[in-house]
């Protein structure tokens, strides 16, 4: 599949793309286009927002830069999902990572200040997503929690099986994971679930089973 992010600040997913899994993915199942505002900004000086019309604090990122960086991207074809990040959007859940991650083709918008001028997320975009109900300065780390989920997602991305047990998963009825333990066995009195050193792999198997069940009515 193929993610474009357009951003103000494209030199901040450097660290994410050297992370696993999306590093693992990059270049085979994922192809990573980042596409700065600036770039291909009408305006004079790279400007790419403006006063909001009303007065208040803050700037707001004008419709007319978002249009052009969307057709010097793509030109009049333009992806099924254009997804503006923002806390007014419909929240991220696993469901919505899957549905996205089956797409051939996204492109992800993040703003800054006071966010997108209105038109962007109700004429330019498929989508609105927000990442949860709090305010964060930018949509690059939203862009990036969508791109690691979906990351994840891909084929190749994990060691096999790993993805599959998963909290949120189908195999686990969209519960929660059962917990985890590793050596040592005993910590500070802490004991590991006798269960887990028993090598009995049926009774681990309905073990897990329970504690997933019991963790996820919580
Ligand atoms: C400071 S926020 C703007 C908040 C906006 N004025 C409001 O009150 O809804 C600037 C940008 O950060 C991004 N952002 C902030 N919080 C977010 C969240 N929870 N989910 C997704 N994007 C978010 C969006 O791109 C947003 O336009």
């Amino acid at each position: 599949m193929r993610i474009d992010v357009f951003t103000q600040v494209p030199h901040a997913f450097g660290w994410l793309t050297e992370q696993k899994p999306l590093a693992t993915v990059l270049g085979t199942e994922l192809e990573l286009r980042l596409f700065n505002y600036r770039d291909t900004t009408p305006l004079r000086a790279g400007q790419v927002d403006d006063d909001p019309y009303g007065g208040g604090a803050g700037m707001v990122l004008r419709v007319d830069v978002v249009d052009a960086a969307l057709g010097a991207a793509y030109g009049d074809v333009r992806p099924a999902r254009i997804v503006a990040l923002t806390p007014q959007g419909r929240q991220l859940d696993q469901e919505l990572v899957e549905e996205l991650a089956a797409e051939p083709g996204l492109a992800l918008l993040s703003s800054r200040f006071e966010g997108f001028d209105e038109r962007i997320v109700t004429h330019l975009c498929t989508d609105a997503v927000s990442i949860g109900p709090y305010v964060l300065s930018g949509g690059e780390l939203p862009a990036m929690v969508l791109l690691d989920a979906i990351a994840r997602r891909l084929p190749g991305a994990l060691a096999d099986g790993s993805g599959e047990h998963e909290s949120f998963s189908a195999a686990l009825d969209g519960g929660i994971e059962y917990p985890h333990y590793t050596r040592p066995a005993d910590y500070r009195g802490w004991d590991v679930p006798d269960v887990l050193l028993s090598g009995d792999h049926g009774r681990i198997e309905r073990w897990r089973h329970d504690q997933s069940r019991v963790r996820s009515v919580r």
